[in-house]
């Protein structure tokens, strides 16, 4: 299996795993506890706090360990609006944003706050006046993902923040796809809150982080599980010292020589790009230019002439890619950013998305090259 879909999942890193091993088997003491075994774990979780806070540009106050981007978001959005001492009841939001932006968003519209999804142009992006123009008085928050999971569209999020700012708000962002594919600093974004999910940078699955305030503005959230109290009183449950351990190793690994990572994973998606385009006559190309820094690293969707992208994934079977993002390959609709992006529904349904990730090879890039135009030429073939 050549493994290409790393916008849905990375393996952990066996330094991730190594990292984190000690902390399910020989020092497996509650950090809540006081005892030594105890205070043992709550110095690794803090030490991992500060790991990731110096990785990420924020203090390690502003950080909220949850279960993943989804639970983070939720906190961020539903944390914002239902304080208690929220009287705001407008939230904006953009039209490509993941499921876990957008179900909150809207589930939060049936509880009576007004919800403005704004467009996207072609490749992506909002347009910033149109946003200037939607906040007012009674703009609660702001969310405009970081980068996109299916067409990689990086927002100018620092400017995005002005704006909110400027005109009194304050903006959540879903920054689940950028470690490892971006330089990020939070602070320097000035970014409110921001969402992350361990097991999209080489981390375990079931663990997240919400950054919540970057130092520069307060927030106020109204915690979404309760119980204990722990993380003062923000994300009750007991803290899971291995997971956070092991997502400090994951977010460190991600942060550290970013920009030649980044490059790397260019090359090998270019790579394919190109071989692909040798080899298959009729290819679109979604989202912004490969050499525009507006794209997120190593990300491709494009939509093939004459077959289904379901149909060419099967008849590929050593191939893991995708049609779009792994939440809505539950659904058989097609992806709601590239209907967002102004395709028809049947150039959705012709689309594919190809994550490269850090241990693909340019020998692996080949034999998919290969495997990929038998595979269209075969499907095509039998129409
Ligand atoms: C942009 C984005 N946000 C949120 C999520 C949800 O992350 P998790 O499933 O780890 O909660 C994903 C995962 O696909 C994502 O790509």
């Amino acid at each position: 299996m050549i493994y290409l879909d790393h916008h849905s999942t990375t393996p952990c890193d066996p330094l991730v795993v190594q990292a984190m091993l000690p902390w399910l088997t020989e020092s497996f003491g509650n950090p809540h506890s006081s005892h030594a075994a105890g205070r043992e774990a709550a110095e690794a979780i803090n030490r991992s706090l500060d790991t990731i806070a110096t990785c990420l540009g924020v203090p390690a106050s502003s950080l909220v360990i949850t279960s993943g981007a989804t639970e983070a978001n939720n906190l961020a959005i539903r944390g914002t609006c239902l304080h208690p001492r929220q009287k705001r009841r407008h939230i904006i939001t953009a039209a490509t944003e993941h499921p876990a932006v957008l179900d909150v968003v809207s589930d939060l519209g049936k509880q009576g706050f007004r919800i403005s999804v704004l467009p996207v142009d072609s490749l992506g992006h909002i347009d910033l006046n149109q946003l200037a123009d939607s906040i007012d008085d009674d703009t609660a928050i702001v969310s405009i993902m970081w980068a996109n999971n299916e067409i990689g569209t990086v927002a100018p999020i620092k400017a995005i923040a002005k704006i909110c700012h400027d005109q009194g708000t304050i903006l959540h962002s879903d920054a689940t796809q950028t470690l490892g594919r971006m330089p990020i600093n939070v602070q320097d974004s000035d970014v409110d809150l921001v969402s992350f999910s361990a097991h999209k940078c080489y981390g375990p699955k079931g663990t997240g982080i919400l950054v919540a305030g970057n130092g520069n503005r307060r927030v106020r959230l109204r915690p979404q599980i309760v119980g204990g109290g722990q993380q003062n009183q923000l994300r009750s449950g007991t803290m899971a010292p291995a997971s956070i351990v092991a997502m400090a190793t994951a977010v460190s690994g991600a942060t550290t020589d970013v920009s030649d990572q980044a490059g790397r994973l260019n090359q090998l998606r270019d790579s394919l790009w190109f071989g692909l385009l040798d080899q298959i006559d009729g290819l679109t190309l979604h989202g912004p230019a490969l050499d525009s820094a507006d794209r997120l690293a190593g990300n491709l969707n494009f939509s093939v002439p004459l077959i289904e992208g379901e149909a060419w994934m099967a008849a590929t079977p050593e191939v893991a890619f995708s049609t779009g993002s792994a939440c809505s390959d539950v659904s058989d609709k097609p992806s709601h950013v590239l209907s967002a992006i102004g395709l028809s529904e049947s150039a959705a349904r012709q689309s594919v998305r190809f994550g490269i990730g850090r241990t693909n090879t340019p020998d692996e890039i080949q034999r998919a090259i290969e495997l990929l135009a038998k595979s269209h030429a075969r499907v095509s073939a039998a129409r």
